[in-house]
């Protein structure tokens, strides 16, 4: 049966269509760019996610020619698998809670809290920290 009803019916399901294409694309935009708030199952890596929320705090002591702590956090390939003055591996990849960097950012494990001026780090910054280091603590390719 062919007539009004069906044309109506087509219609609605145009506008319906139309619609929720609007609706994702609206969606995928408000994901854009948003590199700050990842969620806990993206895949993190050192240069794009984690040093960006680090820097401000670590570099003015972490770099140069005498790094705190002889600490030279902008050198990832030289600690990255290194261990610290402490005797403990700044970072074993897949294990957090055996990072220094983790315990350093928690102040825990006796070791002082870093960064040794100012706040703590807020604590999505160190889930963060973790997350990239339970996914294996990779650097972005090509980045040297
Ligand atoms: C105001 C200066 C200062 C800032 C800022 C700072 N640190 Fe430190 N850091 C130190 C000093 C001093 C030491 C050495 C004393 C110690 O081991 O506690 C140290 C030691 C460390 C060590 C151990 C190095 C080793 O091999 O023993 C790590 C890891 C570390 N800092 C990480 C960080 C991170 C990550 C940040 C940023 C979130 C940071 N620090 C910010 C001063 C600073």
């Amino acid at each position: 049966m062919k007539g009004p009803t069906e044309k109506g019916g087509k219609q609605a399901l145009t506008f319906a269509v139309t619609l929720l294409t609007g609706l994702l694309a609206l969606w995928s935009c408000s994901d854009f760019g948003d590199k700050v708030l990842r969620s806990p199952n993206d895949s993190l890596t050192w240069q794009s996610d984690i040093w960006p929320l680090l820097e401000d705090r670590c570099l003015s002591c972490h770099s140069g020619a005498t790094p705190n702590g002889d600490f030279d956090i902008v050198n990832f390939d030289a600690w990255i698998h290194a261990t610290s003055s402490s005797g403990n591996p700044y970072v074993v990849a897949g294990k957090p809670d055996s990072s220094e960097l983790v315990w350093r950012l928690e102040g825990s494990n006796g070791l002082q809290r870093m960064p040794a001026t100012g706040a703590p780090l807020p604590s999505e910054t160190i889930e963060l920290v973790r997350n990239w280091i339970s996914q294996g603590a990779a650097k972005d390719s090509g980045n040297p």
